[in-house]
C-alpha cells in the first residue's frame, strides 16, 4: 500500500483541562482517526510531542536536513501544495517517509508588545514557525534529495505570502539564506555585531549561523 503523510495535531494548554476545552471546541468538528489527551507536568512535554532529549529530533548523531520561514498566517493553498509534495516525494522514496513538515504557533503577545521599539530582534512581525526535517537520508544515499525537498517545501511557504521577505528562525536553518533573513533586514547585523565586539571580542560564540564569520578577528 502506499503511504501517505498523517496530519498529526498538538495542543498545550498551560492550566486546566476544562479551561482549554473552548479553545479546542473548533477542532472537534474534524474527523480524526485517534484522539489522545491528557494532563502533563511541564517537564513531560518535550518527552510527549516526541522533542525530549531521548527522541530521534534531539538524539546525538542524528542528521537532520532542515529549512524554514516565518509566516503571518496559514496559506490553505501553498499548505495543500507542500502536503501533495511530501505524497509524491514518500511515494518515490518510502525510505524518507518519517520526514516532517510542521508548523508551531505559540503566543506572541509578548514578541509583538515591543514591535515599536529599536530593537535587535528582527522577528517580532513573525506569528507561525514552520519547519521541514528530513531525518538521517544520508543512510539510503539520499541527502541530495532531502535537500531539494527541503528548499521546494521553502520555496511554496514563501510563494505563499507574496510581498513578505522571507525569514529563517536560526535553529531551523539550513544554512543557505543569507544573514538577513535569520537576523534582520533593516541593520539589526550592523547592531548586532558592534555589541559582539563589545561582548565577544575573541568571537567565542562562532559555531552556528555566526553573526561575524569564524577568524574574521
Ligand atoms: C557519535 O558518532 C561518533 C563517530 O561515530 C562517535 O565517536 C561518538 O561516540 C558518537 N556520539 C554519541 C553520543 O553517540
Ligand atoms: C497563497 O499561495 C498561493 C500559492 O503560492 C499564492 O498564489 C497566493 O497569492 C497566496 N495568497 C495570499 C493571500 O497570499
Amino acid at each position: 500500500m502506499a503511504k501517505i503523510a498523517i496530519i498529526l495535531w498538538v495542543f498545550i494548554y498551560a492550566g486546566s483541562k476544562r479551561d482549554a476545552t473552548p479553545y479546542l471546541k473548533p477542532f472537534k468538528k474534524l474527523h480524526y482517526v485517534l484522539k489522545q489527551n491528557e494532563n502533563a507536568p511541564y517537564t513531560q512535554i518535550t518527552n510527549i510531542i516526541e522533542s525530549g532529549l531521548d527522541s530521534i529530533l534531539c538524539a546525538p548523531n542524528q542528521t537532520h536536513i532542515t529549512t524554514t520561514t516565518g509566516l503571518q498566517v496559514f496559506n490553505v493553498t501553498a499548505q495543500r501544495q507542500i502536503y501533495d509534495l511530501f505524497n509524491s516525494k514518500i511515494a518515490e522514496h518510502p525510505e524518507l517517509s518519517g520526514t516532517r513538515v510542521t508548523t508551531e504557533a505559540y503566543s506572541v503577545q509578548g514578541v509583538t508588545k515591543n514591535k515599536g521599539r529599536k530593537s535587535s530582534f528582527s522577528q517580532r512581525d513573525e506569528y507561525i514557525l514552520t519547519y521541514f526535517g528530513a531525518t538521517n537520508p544520508q543512510d539510503f544515499g539520499l541527502e541530495d534529495y532531502a535537500i531539494q525537498w527541503a528548499k521546494e517545501t521553502r520555496d511554496l511557504w514563501n510563494a505563499g505570502q507574496p510581498g513578505r521577505r522571507p525569514t529563517t528562525y536560526l535553529n531551523y536553518a539550513m544554512g543557505d539564506e543569507p544573514l538577513e533573513a535569520m537576523y534582520g533586514y533593516d541593520g539589526q547585523l550592523g547592531r548586532l555585531r558592534r555589541l559582539k565586539r563589545r561582548y565577544d571580542p575573541h568571537n567565542r560564540f562562532q559555531y552556528h549561523n555566526p553573526i561575524v564569520p569564524p577568524n574574521a578577528y
